[in-house]
């Protein structure tokens, strides 16, 4: 695979980073995951501003410009096989002996590849899938979109663990997020979500989904529902660049709603494929 290194590409196993690399030693960087279809990458705009959102957070300048960004991602989006599946890009704070002050002079290590679409599936399309409550153990700016995701790795475990997908991560009894996704209660025909404050990641699927559930005049209320709202909704669903749009048809072995996905989610993720169509023919970004 060729992947892109601090503006050289070369195939993956000659890509090189130093140990001490801040993203290695601390977690010290952020990241992105963008989508792409027909070679087009997703919400590319959206992308590139929530990645300069979480630079700005972390104050790693990488000297950039947005037109350096379109290009990188355009170009690996045009060499992407088949041209489905996703970028992944890193950003970390660079090389520097290891101390928790900024070191002077360090330029930041940018690193990206391409790789093919993991096809969701079809169960898990057609049945909804399980998902875990778990305390929020993350820090309070899950606004930033960072590669220190220990947290989320740990949850992500734990749910599986105890036979779920995903994790719906609760902080003061409200369900703000999942641990990789993000979540949507459905109550009497209202679609409610978490407000994109600095305790949830703006995703840009999310922000869609929104969108698209505004065009369809349903109602959207973004208050985190609590523990209640969502195991009594009539319907969840979690959303992401990775797995798009899922249901969660049982959390902690209890059925939502009547056990299936819904009519909203049925009516949202048409919504979302319709969109996605629209991309691969290059008529909107
Ligand atoms: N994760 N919330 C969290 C904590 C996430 O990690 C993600 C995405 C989202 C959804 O954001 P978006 O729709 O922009 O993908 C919400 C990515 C896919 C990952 O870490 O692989």
């Amino acid at each position: 695979m060729l992947v892109y290194l601090n503006g050289e590409w070369l195939p993956d196993e000659r890509a090189r980073i130093s140990v001490f690399d801040r993203g290695f030693t601390f977690g010290d960087g952020v990241y992105e995951v963008i989508p792409v279809y027909a070679s087009r990458p997703f919400r590319v705009e959206r992308h590139v501003a929530r990645l300069k959102r979480s630079l700005g957070g972390t104050r790693i300048d990488t000297g950039y410009t947005d037109r350096q960004w379109f290009d990188l991602l355009d170009n690996l989006g045009q060499h992407l096989p088949m041209g489905e599946g996703s970028i992944y890009l890193q950003v970390t704070r660079g090389v520097s002996l290891r101390q928790h002050t900024f070191p002077a002079r360090t330029p930041p290590t940018v690193f990206a590849y391409a790789r093919p679409a993991i096809a969701t599936a079809n169960r898990d399309l057609a049945q909804g899938i399980a998902a875990a409550l778990l305390a929020d153990i993350r820090w309070a700016r899950c606004d930033i979109k960072t590669t220190s995701l220990i947290a989320n790795v740990l949850l992500t475990q734990e749910a599986a663990d105890r036979g779920a997908s995903e994790a719906l991560l609760v902080r003061d009894n409200q369900v703000r997020e999942g641990a990789a996704s993000n979540v949507f209660a459905v109550r009497h025909g209202r679609l409610y979500t978490a407000p994109a404050d600095h305790l949830i990641l703006s995703g840009i699927t999310r922000e869609l989904v929104l969108e698209l559930a505004r065009q369809h005049a349903v109602d959207v209320i973004e208050e985190s529902p609590t523990v209640e709202d969502v195991c009594t909704a009539d319907e969840v669903l979690i959303t992401s660049s990775g797995r798009g749009m899922l249901a969660v048809t049982t959390i902690d072995g209890a059925p939502v709603g009547d056990g299936r996905p819904g009519a909203l989610f049925r009516l949202l993720y048409e919504a979302l494929q319709t969109f996605k169509d629209a991309v691969r023919r290059g008529e909107v970004r």
